[in-house]
C-alpha cells in the first residue's frame, strides 16, 4: 500500500469558486478518489490562500477585518466544494498557528544556512495611504508613447515595458496620490544559489511534464534571480521574525507562506486524527530521510508552475525537508472555445452552476476532456449536454434501467447463479486494469473512452438478446434471467470504474445493486445468485433550458455582485467612484423636452478606433479606451460598461466617441470624451460599434 498525500493549489480567500478553479479540484478529487479505490492510502488536503495586499484592501472595502473577510469566504468556498462532491481529508487556512510555525521554521533553516540576504529597495509609495504600491496599484502616462493611464510595468498600447518609476505624471489607483519615492529593506532568498539542484530535480524521476520541464529550460537559460520574500507594513501576513527591533516591521510575501499552507494543513489533520485508527505520521510525510517511504503530489494550473517548480522545492531543499515527488500541471478552462466571459454568462460561479445543474454531469464532462497535458480544456455547452445525455444516460444507466426490471418483477431481483456470457465479462474486468492505470496517469479522457466502449458492449449485447421479447416467449424464463444478470453485472462493473467520477451516482447505484464496495477489486467478484434491489432513475438528461438559466444568471449574479462596496478597493473609493451618469453611461437622460437642430449641431460626435480597452483598477463599473479619433494624440476615455464587456471584446473596434464633452477630472484620470452606448446599466448597455470601413475622425452628423 503506497502511503499518498495529494494537494490542489490553495485558492484565494478574495473571491468566490468558478468553473474554472473546479477544473482543478476536479481533477484532483477524481485522481485522490481513483487512487483510494485501488487500495492505497491516499490523503487529500487544501486550504484558503488567505494573506496579500488584496485581501487587506478588500476586508477594508468591506469594513470588515481581514480576519473576518476570509472567515466568510472560507466557508462558502468550503460550502462550493462540498456541492461538487470534492472530498478533501482537510480544508485548512494560511492564517493559522501551524503556517506561521512552519513559516518561521523555513525562513530561520533557510536564513541560518546563508540563503537569505538583505537589500535597499526603492518603490513608489503612496502618501495617503501610507503603503507600498505594487505595479498594479500604480498608473500614470506612457514614457514612450504618451498613453494616459497604464500600469507600472508595461505600457497596453505601445507594449514597452518599464520600471513603475519611470512613468509619467504617476498616481496612486488606491487614493489617487502623486506617489513619492521611499526606500526600505527587503529580504531576499537566494534562488540562483539552488540552479544546479533545480535543473537536477526538474529532470529527474518524471517529477514534472515534459512541457513544463521544457518551459523551465527557458526560465534557467534566461537566468534565475533572487526572489524578494519580504513586504513592508501594513500588510496581512506573518512577520518575519528575527528582524532588528529597531526598524520598521517586515512580513513575509504571501507566495512565501502559501505553499507552506500544504504542510499546515496536513499538520492540522494529524493533530485531529492522533488517537485515532487512520493516525498520521507528519514526519514520514516531510521528514527528508523519509522521503522514499511516502509521496506527494501537487495538482496546480499552469499559471503557478514558476512556484511549484522552482522556489518550493528550492525552499524545501534548502531548509532540510523533503521536495515533492511529482507537480502536475493542468490547463485553463475555456467555455464555447473562448476566455470565460462575464458579459456573454460563460464566466460562471460554482454556486450559480450548482443552482441550476447537478455537479456529476460537470465531473463526467471535464472527465472526458482532461488528460496528463497542460492543454487548455474547452466546455462547450452544447457538447456538454450532448456528451452526457449521450454518455451517462443513454448508455451507461441505460443498462440497468433495461435490465433491472424484469429481474426485480419476474425474479424477486435474484441474478442467475452463473454467468453465461464469461468472456464478455472477463474482457469487462481486464479492461478494468487498463482503466485503473489511465487514472493514476491522469488520463481521464481515455479511462472515460474505455469505460463508454464497456457500456457501447454491454448495450450491444442487450439489443442482440433483446430480453424484451424473450420475455414474451415461453420456455425462455431462465434465458431472459441470464441476459439481465450479463447486463447487471457489467453495469455493476462500469459502476466501479466511474466511481471516482460520480460518487453519488455510484453511492445510489451501490444501493441499487446491494453491494457494500466499489474498489477496483471488487469488480473480480461476479455477483451471481446475489439479490438487486428495485431499480430507481439514476441520472435525469441535461435540459436545455437549465444550461440556458445558467448562463443567464451568470450575467446577473456578476451584475449583483458588482456593488461598489464589494469590489471597491478601498475606502477612500467609496466617496470617489463615478456615479453611472459620470461614467458616460448615456442612460437616464430622459428629456420631455424638445432640442433644436442648433443644440444637436453642438454634440461633435466622431468615428473613433479603440486602441486599448483596459479594467480600471478599484473601479467596478468602468473601462478605460485609449481612442484614436483622428487627431496628434489618442484620447483617453472612461465608459461605464465595465459590466457588460470584456475589455478585449471592444479592441480594435470602431465606435462613436462624443469629442467636444468638457474634459472631466476622474478620481481615475481625465475622460476626454464619452463612447456611445444603448440600454441603461441596469439591464444592460450595448456599445454602438460601426462597420470597420468607416474612417476615423469622421465626423457623425
Ligand atoms: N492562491 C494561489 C495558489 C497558491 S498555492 C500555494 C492561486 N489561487 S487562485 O485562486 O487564483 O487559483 C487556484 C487554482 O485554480 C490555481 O491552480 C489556478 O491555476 C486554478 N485556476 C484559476 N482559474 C482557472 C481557470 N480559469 N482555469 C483553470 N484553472 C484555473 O493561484
Ligand atoms: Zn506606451
Amino acid at each position: 500500500m503506497r502511503e499518498i498525500l495529494v494537494t490542489s493549489a490553495l485558492p484565494y480567500a478574495n473571491g468566490y469558486i468558478h468553473l474554472g478553479h473546479l477544473v482543478e479540484y476536479i481533477q484532483t478529487d477524481i485522481w485522490v478518489r481513483a487512487m483510494k479505490a485501488q487500495g492505497h492510502q491516499v490523503t487529500y488536503v487544501c486550504a484558503d490562500d488567505a494573506h496579500g495586499t488584496a485581501i487587506m484592501l478588500k476586508a477594508e472595502a468591506n469594513g470588515v477585518t481581514p480576519e473576518e473577510q476570509i472567515a466568510s469566504v472560507k466557508a462558502s468556498h468550503e460550502a462550493d466544494f462540498s456541492k461538487f462532491l470534492i472530498n478533501f481529508d482537510n480544508y485548512h487556512s494560511t492564517h493559522s498557528e501551524e503556517n506561521k510555525q512552519f513559516s518561521e521554521l523555513i525562513y530561520r533553516r533557510l536564513n541560518d544556512a546563508g540563503h537569505i540576504s538583505t537589500k535597499d529597495v526603492e518603490q513608489l509609495f503612496d502618501p495617503e495611504k501610507q503603503l507600498f504600491l505594487a505595479d498594479r496599484f500604480v498608473k500614470g502616462t506612457c514614457p514612450e508613447c504618451g498613453a494616459l493611464d497604464q500600469y507600472g510595468d508595461n505600457c497596453e498600447v505601445c507594449g514597452t515595458t518599464y520600471d513603475a518609476t519611470d512613468l509619467k505624471d504617476p498616481y496612486s489607483t488606491l487614493s489617487d496620490a502623486t506617489p513619492i519615492l521611499k526606500t526600505s529593506k527587503h529580504y531576499f532568498f537566494d534562488l540562483p544559489e539552488f540552479e544546479q539542484f533545480l535543473k537536477d530535480w526538474t529532470r529527474s524521476d518524471n517529477r514534472l511534464q515534459t512541457s513544463v520541464a521544457n518551459k523551465l529550460q527557458e526560465w534557467f537559460d534566461a537566468g534565475l534571480t533572487s526572489w524578494d520574500i519580504s513586504r513592508d507594513a501594513p500588510y496581512f501576513g506573518f512577520q518575519i521574525p528575527d528582524t532588528p527591533s529597531d526598524e520598521p516591521d517586515k512580513y513575509f510575501y504571501v507566495w512565501l507562506d502559501a505553499p507552506v499552507g500544504y504542510m499546515a494543513s496536513f499538520q492540522n489533520l494529524c493533530d485531529k486524527r492522533k488517537g485515532t485508527e487512520n493516525e498520521l505520521d507528519f514526519d514520514r510525510y516531510w521528514m527528508q530521510e523519509n522521503e522514499h517511504k511516502t509521496e506527494v503530489y501537487h495538482f496546480i494550473g499552469k499559471d503557478i508552475v514558476y512556484f511549484h517548480a522552482l522556489f518550493w522545492p528550492a525552499m524545501l531543499a534548502g531548509s532540510e525537508l523533503r521536495t515533492p515527488t511529482g507537480v502536475f500541471a493542468h490547463g485553463f478552462l475555456m467555455v464555447n472555445g473562448e476566455k470565460m466571459s462575464k458579459s456573454r454568462g460563460t464566466f460562471i460561479k460554482a454556486e450559480t452552476y450548482a443552482d441550476h445543474l447537478h455537479p456529476e454531469y460537470l465531473r463526467y464532462y471535464f472527465a472526458s476532456k482532461l488528460s496528463d497535458k497542460v492543454e487548455d480544456i474547452n466546455l462547450d455547452l452544447e457538447d456538454f449536454m450532448q456528451k452526457v445525455n449521450s454518455d451517462l444516460v443513454g448508455k451507461v444507466v441505460n443498462i440497468a434501467s433495461r435490465s433491472a426490471g424484469f429481474l426485480v418483477k419476474k425474479y424477486d431481483g435474484m441474478l442467475s447463479e452463473v454467468c453465461v456470457e464469461s468472456d464478455l465479462l472477463e474482457d469487462i474486468t481486464k479492461t478494468g486494469d487498463e482503466i485503473a492505470a489511465a487514472y493514476e496517469n491522469r488520463e481521464f479522457s481515455r479511462a472515460m473512452r474505455l469505460i463508454m466502449q464497456c457500456a457501447d458492449k454491454a448495450n450491444e449485447y442487450i439489443d442482440e438478446k433483446k430480453p424484451w421479447a424473450l420475455a414474451k416467449v415461453e420456455g425462455a424464463e431462465q434465458e431472459v434471467q441470464d441476459v439481465c444478470s450479463v447486463a447487471i453485472n457489467i453495469f455493476r462493473q462500469l459502476m466501479v470504474y466511474l466511481a471516482p467520477v460520480l460518487p453519488e451516482l455510484t453511492a445510489n447505484a451501490k444501493a441499487f445493486l446491494n453491494i457494500d464496495d466499489l474498489s477496483f477489486a471488487s469488480r473480480n467478484q461476479w455477483l451471481l445468485g446475489h439479490k438487486i434491489n428495485k431499480f430507481k432513475p439514476l441520472m435525469q438528461r441535461i435540459e436545455e433550458k437549465d444550461v440556458a438559466a445558467m448562463v443567464e444568471a451568470s450575467k446577473e449574479s456578476l451584475a449583483q455582485t458588482a456593488t461598489p462596496v464589494a469590489n471597491a478597493d478601498n475606502t477612500s473609493a467609496k466617496k470617489n467612484t463615478p456615479s453611472a451618469k459620470e461614467a458616460n453611461t448615456g442612460s437616464d437622460n430622459e428629456q420631455a423636452d424638445y432640442i433644436g437642430i442648433e443644440d444637436f449641431a453642438k454634440v461633435e460626435m466622431k468615428v473613433a478606433h479603440v486602441l486599448a480597452c483596459n479594467h480600471v483598477e478599484g473601479a467596478d463599473k468602468l473601462l478605460q479606451f485609449t481612442l484614436d479619433v483622428g487627431e496628434d494624440k489618442p484620447r483617453n476615455v472612461f465608459s461605464g460598461i465595465r459590466k457588460f464587456y470584456e475589455p478585449e471584446q471592444l479592441l480594435n473596434k470602431k465606435v462613436i466617441c462624443v469629442t467636444n464633452l468638457a474634459p472631466r477630472k476622474m478620481k481615475f484620470g481625465i475622460s476626454e470624451g464619452m463612447v456611445l452606448s444603448t440600454g441603461n446599466p441596469k439591464t444592460g448597455l450595448t456599445v454602438v460599434t460601426l462597420p470597420d470601413d468607416c474612417v476615423i475622425g469622421d465626423v457623425l452628423a
